[in-house]
C-alpha cells in the first residue's frame, strides 16, 4: 500500500508514549500485512499528508490498529476513522485496549464503546475488549 511509510513512521511515534508495550519487530510485521487497500483506511491532510491510521480485520469487523499522529489528537480523526470502518463492516466493530492505556480508554468511552470482556493477569498484559454502539 503506498501510503503503509507514514503509517508505520505514525505507530512508531505513537508506540514511543506506550512504555508497557513491548518493542518487537513483530508489531511492525503485523502492521504491515495489515496495510491493505481492502482493510486499511488513512486520514491525510493536504499540508501534512497521512495523520491517522486504521486497519479492521473483516469479516470479524476487528479494528486491529487505531493511529493518529500525536500532533493531530482530539481533532476528530479517530472517530472519522470508525465511522468510515463502521460503514465498510457487516456489524458493529470491536477492539482490545491495553489496560494502561488511559487515553485511549477515554477517547472510547466518549465514543460511547463498551467494555464486554478483561484479559491478562498482570497489569502490563491486562487488556479490556469493546464493542463500538
Ligand atoms: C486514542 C486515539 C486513537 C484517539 O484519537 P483522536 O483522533 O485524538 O480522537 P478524537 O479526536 O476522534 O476524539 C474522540 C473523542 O474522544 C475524546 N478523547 C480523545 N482522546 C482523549 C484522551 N486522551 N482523553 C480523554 N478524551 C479523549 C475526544 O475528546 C472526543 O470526545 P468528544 O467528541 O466528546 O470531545 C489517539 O489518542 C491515539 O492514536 N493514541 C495512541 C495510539 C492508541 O492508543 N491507539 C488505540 C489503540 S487500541
Amino acid at each position: 500500500m503506498a501510503d503503509a511509510g507514514p503509517c508505520l513512521a505514525i505507530f512508531r511515534d505513537c508506540l514511543t508514549d506506550m512504555p508497557w508495550r513491548i518493542r518487537n519487530r513483530g508489531q511492525y510485521i503485523i502492521l504491515r500485512r495489515s496495510l491493505t487497500p481492502l482493510n486499511a483506511w488513512v486520514a491525510e491532510e493536504p499540508d501534512a499528508g497521512v495523520i491517522g491510521f486504521l486497519t479492521l480485520q473483516l469479516p470479524q469487523d476487528y479494528v486491529d490498529h487505531l493511529f493518529v499522529d500525536p500532533d493531530w489528537r482530539f481533532c476528530g480523526v479517530a472517530r472519522g476513522l470508525l465511522e468510515v470502518a463502521r460503514q465498510g463492516a457487516t456489524g458493529a466493530l470491536s477492539l482490545d485496549v491495553d489496560a494502561e492505556n488511559l487515553g485511549a480508554r477515554r477517547a472510547y468511552e466518549a465514543l460511547g464503546w463498551q467494555v464486554v470482556a478483561s484479559t491478562g493477569s498482570t497489569s502490563k498484559a491486562r487488556q479490556m475488549r469493546l464493542v463500538s454502539p
